[in-house]
C-alpha cells in the first residue's frame, strides 16, 4: 500500500503507524518500544558505534569468521547472483562477499535507513565496478517481492549481525520462512547468530562502559520526543541490559528513575520510579538450536562456522528445489 501513496504521505502514513505503535506499547501493564524505532539516522549511526566497541565481541567475531569461511561461500555461488541482505546497515561485512564472489551482480540491502542505504550505494558501486546496488528503503519483515526484472537469477541471502536474536523463537521462524519464500526455491541463506555464553561476557557487551548502548537505547525516547511531540526527559531514564540464563535472552530496559508522567502522541503516561519499558531482546542460540529453527522455517541448514573461543556462528542454510 505504502508504495502507492506519494513520498509526503508515505511520511505522514509512518508518522501515524510510529504513533499508534508507542501510545499500544506504553498503555500496556509491562509498557513496550518496537525495537525496529531504534534505527532512525542518530539511532544508526549510534548503532555503528555499538558496533566499534570493545565489549561489543559480536561484530569483529563475525567478520573474523566470514574472512575465514568466504571461500566456501562462494564455492556455491552462480554467475549472476544476486545478493539480498536483510538489514545492511552500512554493509561493512558485504565487502567480504563481494569482493570473494564476482559472480555477483547485484546487490539488494534492505534498510529503514535512507543515508545508509545511499552511502553504501555510492560506496560499493565504486569499488565494484561490475555491481549494480538497488537497495530497498523499508522494515525487512515486511518485504514480500524481489524487483520482477531479476526473478531469474540465482539468489543469495545475507543476514549477519545476530539480528535473528532481535526476534523471539516463533516471529524468528516466521522470519526465516518469509525470507525463504522472498528468495526462492534454489536459493541459499547466510544467518549469523550469537552463541550462549558467559553472562558476564554478554551483558558488558549490552551495556558497555562508554555508555553508547545507553545513548542508543534512550534516542527511543529522543524520537518519539523529535517526531511525536513527546516530552520525556531522557536525564530521568536509565539503560539496563539484564541475562536470562534459561532462556538464553538478554532484555533491554528504559528504567523510569523517578514518579513521572510523560506525553507522547497526544496521550499522557505515568511511570512509577523504578519502572521499566522493554525496548529489545537479544535471543542467544545453541548451533543446534538455530538449525532446529531454521528447518522448522523450511530451510535445509548446512555447514556452520565459528571462531575458535565458540562466541559466535555463522550458518548456511539451502532451500529446497
Ligand atoms: N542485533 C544486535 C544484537 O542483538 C542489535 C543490538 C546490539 C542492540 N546492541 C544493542 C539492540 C543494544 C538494542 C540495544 O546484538
Amino acid at each position: 500500500m505504502d508504495q502507492e501513496l506519494p513520498p509526503d504521505n508515505v511520511a505522514a502514513s509512518g508518522e501515524r503507524r510510529f504513533a499508534t505503535d508507542i501510545r499500544a506499547g506504553l498503555s500496556h501493564a509491562q509498557k513496550s518500544i518496537p525495537c525496529h524505532y531504534f534505527y532512525d539516522e542518530p539511532g544508526s549511526l549510534l548503532f555503528e558505534q555499538i558496533t566499534q566497541l570493545d565489549e561489543y565481541y559480536p561484530s569483529r567475531t563475525e567478520t573474523g569468521i566470514l574472512q575465514a569461511c568466504v571461500s566456501e561461500i562462494a564455492a556455491g555461488v552462480r554467475e549472476g547472483t544476486v545478493l539480498v541482505e536483510f538489514g545492511s546497515g552500512s554493509s561493512v561485512k558485504t565487502d567480504l562477499i563481494l569482493a570473494a564472489c564476482p559472480e555477483i551482480r547485484v546487490y539488494i540491502p534492505i534498510d529503514v535507513s535512507t543515508t545508509m542505504l545511499d552511502s553504501a550505494k555510492r560506496r560499493l558501486e565504486t569499488k565494484f565496478l561490475t555491481l549494480a546496488v538497488e537497495p530497498l528503503v523499508g522494515d525487512f519483515t515486511s518485504q514480500t517481492a524481489l524487483p520482477r526484472h531479476l526473478s531469474q537469477r540465482p539468489r543469495l541471502g545475507f543476514f549477519p549481525g545476530s539480528t535473528i536474536g532481535n526476534f523471539g523463537h516463533e516471529p524468528a521462524v516466521a522470519l526465516l520462512a518469509g525470507f525463504r519464500a522472498l528468495l526462492g526455491p534454489r536459493s541459499r541463506l547466510i544467518v549469523g547468530a550469537d552463541l550462549r555464553k558467559s553472562p558476564e561476557i554478554l551483558v558488558a557487551a549490552y551495556n558497555d562502559a562508554a555508555g553508547v548502548t545507553a545513548a542508543f537505547n534512550l534516542n527511543l525516547l529522543g524520537r518519539i520526543n523529535r517526531e511525536l511531540g513527546g516530552t520525556f526527559d531522557l536525564s530521568a531514564f536509565r539503560h539496563d541490559a539484564t541475562y536470562d540464563v534459561a532462556a538464553g535472552r538478554i532484555d533491554m530496559w528504559l528504567v523510569s528513575m523517578r514518579d513521572q508522567s510523560a506525553t507522547a502522541a497526544g496521550q499522557t503516561f505515568q511511570f512509577a520510579n523504578g519502572e521499566r519499558i522493554h525496548t529489545e531482546i537479544s535471543q542467544k542460540y545453541s548451533i543446534e538450536e538455530l538449525r532446529r529453527l531454521a528447518s522448522r522455517a523450511g530451510w535445509k541448514p548446512d555447514k556452520v562456522w565459528t571462531d575458535q573461543q565458540g562466541l559466535f556462528s555463522v550458518h548456511e542454510l539451502h532451500s529446497p528445489a
